[in-house]
């Protein structure tokens, strides 16, 4: 089976792992670890902020960066619901009401214009994703937050390397979350990181990271354990060192999907971003006018090719149980998206010779 995704590891890795636990310096507690501190100036500088604070997940620099934003019980957080669950999820374990808004059918990003109609008096911040590596149309967003004076927390969760306006993204949001998880386009297993501009969030971010204690063992502000241990910061570390490199293959894979796909008439391809870059994490398509059932079927008939199609995301997330609370919503563009897309593997390590079996297969398949 061709994965969807897949980490790359190679004697870099392992050796920056075996030399931390030779050091016997394991965490990061008492900023003594090294590797934390290198990956995170190395990341700071890669996405040009002014600030990284690396954490355990994307998951934690999402939970984190609400609290540090002051989300709390009462505050509305309008998010798409057509994401990963850990966007709204977050929201609730801040205290927070998620708002689910809906998408642009194009881009699968976040509607601008139905986060402005979704505000309301008790509206606190605002959570872009850029879906599947697709920067969300954030300036439109950043001009309304400061209209009504919100906080824009953008989930970069799997952005690493995607540009808007030419910078990258995560660089316009107060706040931007990213995730190492071990599909992303760089992992370090599990892991997160938060960068920001602000010198505000700054200040407290580190502390909040670790039981918000400013003196060891005395808490002053809120917190918890989100600390990245030293042996993931060190696989960050050469991971980062070879993101350049995996994204151009990724970028040249996505490249030749498109063009040997251009021409299928059922198939929606992706977007290409208005001034800025994809990140290539998934190479995602609707198979337009099908329904759910439909689409399943082509996905499971692939699946038997050994091309490993997944979908992404079957059930948006105002249609979890847990969330039905929070409804019901009307967001057609989403449901429609859910039931027709599905994605194909354009990882670093599918090689070209994979590529041209993935388009000859799916076309075969629809015809
Ligand atoms: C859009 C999005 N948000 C948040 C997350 C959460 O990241 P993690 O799995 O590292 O907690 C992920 C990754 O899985 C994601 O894809």
């Amino acid at each position: 089976m061709i994965p969807i995704n897949k980490p790359l590891l190679g004697e870099e890795e392992i050796n920056a792992v075996v030399s931390v636990m030779r050091s016997g310096m394991l965490t990061s507690r008492t900023e003594s670890g090294s590797m934390v501190g290198k990956f995170q100036d190395a990341f700071q500088r890669f996405v040009q902020a002014k600030y990284a604070f690396a954490v355990n997940s994307g998951t934690a620099a999402l939970h984190l960066s609400l609290l540090a934003a002051g989300v709390g019980q009462g505050d509305e957080v309008i998010v798409p619901s057509f994401t990963f669950v850990a966007t709204a999820e977050t929201v609730l374990l801040a205290g927070g009401k998620p708002v689910f808004v809906d998408i642009k059918p194009d881009t699968y990003n976040i509607d601008p214009e139905a986060v402005e109609k979704a505000i309301t008096g008790k509206t606190k911040a605002v959570m872009p994703v850029d879906l599947f590596g697709l920067p969300a149309d954030i300036k439109p967003i950043k001009q309304t937050a400061k209209e009504h004076d919100l906080i824009v927390i953008e989930d970069a969760a799997q952005a690493h390397g995607a540009e808007y306006d030419g910078k990258p993204c995560g660089s316009l949001a107060h706040l931007a979350c990213w995730s190492f998880y071990a599909s992303k386009n760089m992992t370090t297993g599990e892991g997160g990181m938060i960068t920001t501009n602000s010198d505000e969030y700054a200040k407290n971010l580190p502390y909040m990271r670790s039981h918000g204690e400013k003196e060891e063992y005395v808490s002053s502000i809120i917190g918890g354990n989100f600390r990245m241990p030293e042996i993931e910061a060190a696989i960050g570390n050469e991971q980062l060192s070879k993101l350049p490199g995996f994204l151009k293959l990724r970028c040249n894979n996505a490249k030749r999907l498109t063009e040997l796909l251009e021409d299928v008439e059922q198939l929606q391809l992706p977007t290409k971003p208005r001034g800025g870059k994809h990140s290539w994490y998934l190479y995602t398509v609707r198979l337009k006018g099908s329904n759910k059932g439909r689409r399943d079927t082509v996905v499971e008939e692939l699946r038997k090719l050994g091309i490993g199609a997944t979908v992404y995301y079957q059930v948006p997330i105002h249609l979890m149980p847990l969330y039905h609370k929070f409804g019901p919503c009307n967001l057609p563009i989403t449901e429609r998206a859910a039931d027709q897309v599905f994605s194909l593997p354009i990882h670093p390590a599918v090689t070209p010779e994979q590529i041209s079996y993935i388009a000859t297969s799916t076309r075969k398949l629809l015809e």
